[in-house]
């Protein structure tokens, strides 16, 4: 693919013009509203990816997309921050999280559970829900008791839209090939040829909300378990490091934090969590000083 690298270069291979200026007022905004990391190298990028927004809206430049993108109402500024993400996600991706969920969590917070006291997973960036609906699934097959608790899975994305297909629930069949087969038995109904729905024991397990974690959090009781995968990845290193901090006060006393494979707590300072496994880690100390890693 060519470079979009001049800022003045009107290229015949282009349709727009992204000049220098453009592209910081807009990687200015992704950062300061979501935290989104741009750097120069990200231009090309950038451009490809909103070039399909200004046709999708009948725009002939840039500068148009940006005054659009000014307005602090406007219902593209999100539309900005999914053009430039991706939701993908899966089924029991990164399984030795459910396993570890399953060896270390739930023994724990199922016997708090079942003595009577309120027990709060997040699922933090769930995309269209296949992460909060496995972590579901794969409290159901530990404790098939769990509807009868109080034990409740939180599922926040900053995407409208997303949201609305994880509410839904209804996904390809094959997209359910890396649940468990004794799960995928009990735990989903295919409705026709090509698609299969999550159990209505699944759904009502989980809650869908709407949150953007580089913004205020509404205050809530602290959570035992969060997942928060392959979301920092497109953060720049204060913004991820602020955010475990948000989610080491979230979490009550030996909670865990799961993130992505590809992320990383900062080693170099005491984050207050000490490794439990792969990418998974429990809090040890509620000011995030003066723990040992
Ligand atoms: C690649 S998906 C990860 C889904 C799932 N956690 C997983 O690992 O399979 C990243 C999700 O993060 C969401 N996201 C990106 N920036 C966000 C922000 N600032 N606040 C909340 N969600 C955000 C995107 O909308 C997207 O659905």
């Amino acid at each position: 693919m060519t470079q979009v690298t001049s800022s003045t270069a009107r290229r015949s291979s282009f349709q727009f013009d992204l000049s220098d200026a453009e592209f910081q007022r807009i990687s200015k905004l992704a950062h300061q509203k979501y935290g989104l990391c741009l750097p120069d190298s990200k231009k090309a990028l950038v451009y490809s990816r909103l070039s399909k927004r200004l046709r999708a809206l009948g725009l002939s430049s840039f500068s148009d997309y940006c005054n659009l993108l000014s307005d602090d109402t406007s219902e593209e500024q999100t539309q900005l921050l999914t053009a430039l993400t991706t939701n993908v996600t899966q089924f029991f991706r990164e399984a030795h999280h459910f396993e570890a969920l399953k060896k270390h969590v739930f023994p724990g917070l199922m016997t708090r559970a079942r003595q009577g006291e309120a027990i709060r997973i997040w699922s933090a960036g769930c995309s269209s829900g296949q992460e909060p609906y496995s972590i579901a699934m794969c409290l159901l097959d530990f404790a098939p008791d769990a509807p009868k608790l109080d034990v409740r899975i939180k599922a926040t994305d900053i995407d409208p839209q997303i949201l609305r297909t994880a509410r839904a629930g209804l996904y390809p069949t094959e997209s359910f090939d890396a649940v468990p087969t004794q799960i995928r038995q009990a735990d989903t109904r295919a409705v026709d040829g090509t698609n299969s729905e999550v159990s209505e024991r699944i759904k009502g397990l989980v809650d869908f909300s709407e949150l953007n974690l580089v913004s205020n959090w509404p205050t809530e009781p602290q959570c035992d378990v969060i997942f928060c995968r392959n979301v920092a990845i497109y953060f720049d290193a204060e913004t991820k490091a602020a955010l475990w901090d948000r989610f080491r006060r979230a979490l009550r006393n030996d909670g865990h934090l799961f993130i992505g494979h590809s992320e990383r707590l900062d080693r170099k300072t005491d984050t207050g969590f000490a490794t439990i496994g792969v990418t998974a880690f429990r809090k040890t100390s509620p000011t995030g000083k003066g723990s040992s890693q």
